[in-house]
């Protein structure tokens, strides 16, 4: 590779100012951002993508679950492109970084090449998946999930939102169902730059995270159903109360993911009452739960523990409560060329670095179960993400396009 090129940089005001730039849609008082996906916000921010990616000179078609592709022709079109990119979406409570990083450094890096006039060998796509978050429709990165052909289209399009919204529905409210069948567009690899969503970098103050494996994930719906009873009338004894049911079984969930520390953690991250009211014994919750880890030996060990300890506390409390299982996520192992590919670029730019394991899930997971694909990590403030204080530094943004644009390189290699 040319010298030029070896010393290529990407234009990091250029990057900072998008980042900032597409932060208002959807923007927070706290200085988050909420774009639930497939909402008003989210298509405003897909319209400045688009908008932004044609006027990079990308071919952008979108798939018929609404996930958008910018090609970017390379020397010889007869071969895959490399692709490269992340998410728009964001989490209610979301920051300006999340998933967000990761799709504009790949529009930064098309518009440095641009700039520099360099022609990869192959062509280059970059790519907006939609609905990484999973938190208005489950499972979480749902269309990637599709793309490798983990769930169909027409039963990722039939899943519905709390308030019974299909996602085919949602997607002609903005009109994004593409024309495209879901795994039309080919890759022959796949990069995502993401911010780390924890503290090890941080703590470690190392640039750039080489993630060679992933958590599995193990997402739950839950319901309890116990009895309505009268809040003054009825003795303690006799409830059949299905929130006291809930505290017991939040807090056994906490203390088995201890039990099977530091390699697990468990959440209980919803809960509705069906009719809540001041004066009625709660008598039906819905919930949800989310449990992790990185050995699916583990995996199975939380779920067998849960499962046990919410059968003693249902039975001791005389409700039922079911708990079923919605999606498996095994743990991911990267690819080795592909990971080596990013330890070399940090190597080469001169940033510190180490490898690492993602605790959050990523589209760039799931595509690693279909062709070979690999992630650049950089810290975020305290380790902080899903919360409208994530916040990541300029130079750390820029560090992570800049190994993300090298990594992309040596696989797509350099024509011109
Ligand atoms: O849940 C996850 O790990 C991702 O942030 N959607
Ligand atoms: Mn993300
Ligand atoms: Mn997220």
């Amino acid at each position: 590779m040319s010298r030029a090129v070896s010393n290529l940089q990407i234009d990091s005001a250029r990057l900072w100012d998008t980042i900032h730039e597409t932060a208002q849609f959807g923007a927070t008082p706290k200085g988050g951002v909420r774009r639930l996906t497939l909402g008003p916000e989210d298509k405003q921010v897909r319209d400045w993508f688009r908008k932004a990616c044609e006027a990079a000179g990308l071919e952008v078609h979108v798939d018929a679950l609404g996930s958008m592709f910018g090609l970017r022709k390379g020397r010889d079109m007869s071969k895959a492109p490399v692709g490269l990119g992340s998410h728009l979406d964001t989490q209610p409570t979301g920051g300006k970084f999340d998933g967000v990083l990761g799709t504009l450094a790949a529009l930064e890096v098309v518009r440095t090449l641009n700039d520099a006039g360099i022609e990869t060998e192959t062509p280059i796509c970059i790519v907006n998946w939609t609905n990484e978050e999973g938190s208005r429709f489950a499972p979480a990165m749902m269309a990637s999930a599709a793309y490798v052909g983990d769930f169909t289209t027409d039963d990722i399009l039939s899943r519905r939102d709390a308030e019974g919204v299909t996602v085919g529905e949602a997607l002609d409210g903005i009109s994004y169902r593409g024309a495209t069948p879901v795994g039309t567009q080919k890759f022959s690899s796949f990069v995502e730059l993401h911010i780390e969503q924890g503290p090890i970098l941080e703590a470690e103050a190392k640039t750039i995270g080489v993630v060679d494996s992933g958590q599995g994930v193990l997402w739950y719906d839950g319901k309890i159903v116990g009895f309505e009873s009268h809040a003054g009338s009825t003795p303690m004894p006799l409830r059949r109360d299905a929130l006291a049911t809930l505290a017991e079984i939040v807090l056994a969930m906490e203390s088995i993911a201890k039990k099977h520390g530091p390699n697990a953690v468990g959440t209980i991250g919803e809960a509705v009452i069906a009719a809540p009211s001041r004066n009625v014994i709660p008598g039906e919750i819905a919930f949800t739960v989310d449990c992790r880890s990185a050995d699916a030996g583990i995996m199975d060990a939380l779920d067998k523990d849960l499962r046990a300890a919410i059968a003693g506390i249902a039975a001791r409390r005389r409700v039922e409560v079911t708990l079923d299982l919605v999606w498996r996520k095994p743990p991911t192992h990267f690819n080795p060329k592909l990971v080596d590919a990013v330890e070399t670029a940090a190597e080469a730019l001169g940033y510190s670095h180490r490898r690492i394991t993602s605790g959050a899930g990523h589209d760039a997971c799931n595509l690693n179960t279909r062709i070979p694909a690999a992630m650049v990590f950089v810290p975020c403030k305290d380790g902080v993400s899903h919360n409208e204080l994530e916040d990541a530094t300029q130079a750390d943004c820029t560090a992570g396009a800049n190994v993300l644009m090298h990594t992309v390189l040596a696989l797509a290699g350099v024509a011109s």
